[in-house]
């Protein structure tokens, strides 16, 4: 029987690289023959995670983190037709069947029979069907042909795998931001966040033509990467408000697009900036964006909050000024990103080089061991997206 290490989530602020059980083709009783198993190459940190290390979640102790994974297929189940041993390949964060209403819709983040408690589901996440993480040395992939995009080239892919390595996650969650939000050639946007996904949308609405991108956030050195790649910034630490910041920037106190890259553990502005206040990103993105825009939220907001200030957000409720986006005929778009969408265009953009998006976000490739000391410092805001490197495969 061979061996598996994997990240777990042991209590608030603490994980620990465990010995894990080596994958099988199934998941408790259900059988997966369409599944692969996978030898991680590349394991990505989400600020996904985070929400779970810092307690914010109900994840039970001992689950085994990650779903952003790149990895090689070293066995495939009875049922695969398409995907071969020995290919290298981008896994999609939620986990798809490929069979349902909402999967042939393209609606992959709410697939319907890959979670008995709700529509959609990911690796290594809390409420998300049991799919064990891949932040791991193998993991197992269901409904492998539907899933996996593979790489047309191995060589060239690992040569350009720090900047693959984000196709399982926020380069398509932040160019679906960005899509949603109507962003296009000439678009003024903000950019609420200046983490790996703010940063990724960033980029995107760079990619799709943006005129002037605009991101806030309150951590400097995050901002100060944000302007490494031609954004314009606003430090909502300031007391000058955003409308003002904005103005300031582009003459109005108005955008044609916003991106909400922060979600439920927003904190305030100004004075304020120390608390958390959940809804103040939602508020103040419907306060800047133009009548008849429309903004993407692929910020995470969650059913049930047990660290949240009041009882109302313990269960998701946030006080929403939803008058003012029905005035402004604002459209909304949340829910996890639908990453099949959008990856093999993105692959494709990162092959020819149309984009730089392991630059943009900062891209740190470190050991599997190092995992608990990644997440403290991500933790503490560091202008970093990190990678794990469970074999030692990425290249320097
Ligand atoms: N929808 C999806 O499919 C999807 C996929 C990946 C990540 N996410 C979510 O996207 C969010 C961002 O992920 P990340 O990895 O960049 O996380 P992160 O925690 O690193 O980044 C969030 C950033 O927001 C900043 N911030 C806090 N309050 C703010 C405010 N009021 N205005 C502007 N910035 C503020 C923080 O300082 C931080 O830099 C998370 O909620 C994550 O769960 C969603
Ligand atoms: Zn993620
Ligand atoms: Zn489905």
């Amino acid at each position: 029987m061979s061996s598996n290490k994997g990240v777990a989530y042991i209590k608030p602020g603490v994980v620990e690289v465990q010995n894990i059980d080596y994958p099988k083709l199934a998941l408790g009783d259900r059988k997966c023959n369409h599944g692969v198993i996978l030898k991680v190459v590349s394991t990505n940190i989400c600020g996904s995670d985070q929400h779970m290390v810092r307690g914010r979640t109900t994840a039970p102790e001992g689950l085994v983190l990650g779903h952003e994974i790149t990895g090689e297929v070293i066995e495939a189940g009875r049922d695969v037709e398409f995907i071969k041993v020995g290919d290298l390949v981008s896994v999609p964060f939620n986990i798809a069947c490929g069979r349902c209403r909402n999967c042939k819709e393209g609606k992959t983040g709410i697939c319907l029979n890959v979670n008995p408690s709700r529509p959609g589901a990911a690796y290594g996440y809390v409420d998300m069907g049991g799919w064990v993480g891949g932040q791991a040395q193998y993991v197992m992939v269901p409904y492998a042909d539907f899933n996996l995009l593979k790489f047309p080239d191995k060589d060239q892919a690992m040569e350009k795998i720090k900047d693959l390595t984000l196709l399982s996650d926020i380069f398509p969650t932040g160019y679906h931001g960005a899509v949603t939000a109507g962003v296009g050639p000439g678009s003024i946007v903000y950019v609420a966040g200046a983490g790996p996904v703010g940063l990724a949308s960033a980029a995107a609405c760079q990619l799709l033509g943006a005129a002037c991108v605009i991101v806030g956030d309150m951590i400097q050195e995050r901002l100060d990467q944000a302007r490494s790649f031609g954004c314009e910034t606003v430090d909502l630490r300031k007391d000058a408000s955003l409308p003002e910041q904005i103005a300031s920037i582009v003459g109005v106190p108005e955008v044609d697009a916003a991106v909400d890259c922060v979600g439920f553990e927003a904190h305030g502005h100004g004075h304020d900036a120390g608390h958390e206040h959940p809804a103040t990103v939602l508020n103040s993105a419907m306060d800047v964006t133009r009548a008849g825009g429309a903004i993407g939220i692929p910020g995470l907001y969650v059913t049930d909050d047990p660290g949240a200030k009041d009882d109302k957000a313990k269960k998701g409720m946030l006080s929403i000024r939803i008058g003012l986006g029905w005035a402004k005929s604002h459209a909304f778009y949340t829910g996890q990103c639908p990453v099949m969408k959008y990856h093999r265009q993105l692959m494709q953009a990162i092959l020819y080089d149309k984009i730089q998006i392991a630059k943009a976000v900062n891209v740190q490739v470190i050991s599997l061991e190092d995992a608990p000391k990644g997440y403290k410092d991500f933790d503490q805001g560091a202008a970093k997206k990190f990678v794990l490197d469970p074999h030692g495969m990425v290249p320097a």
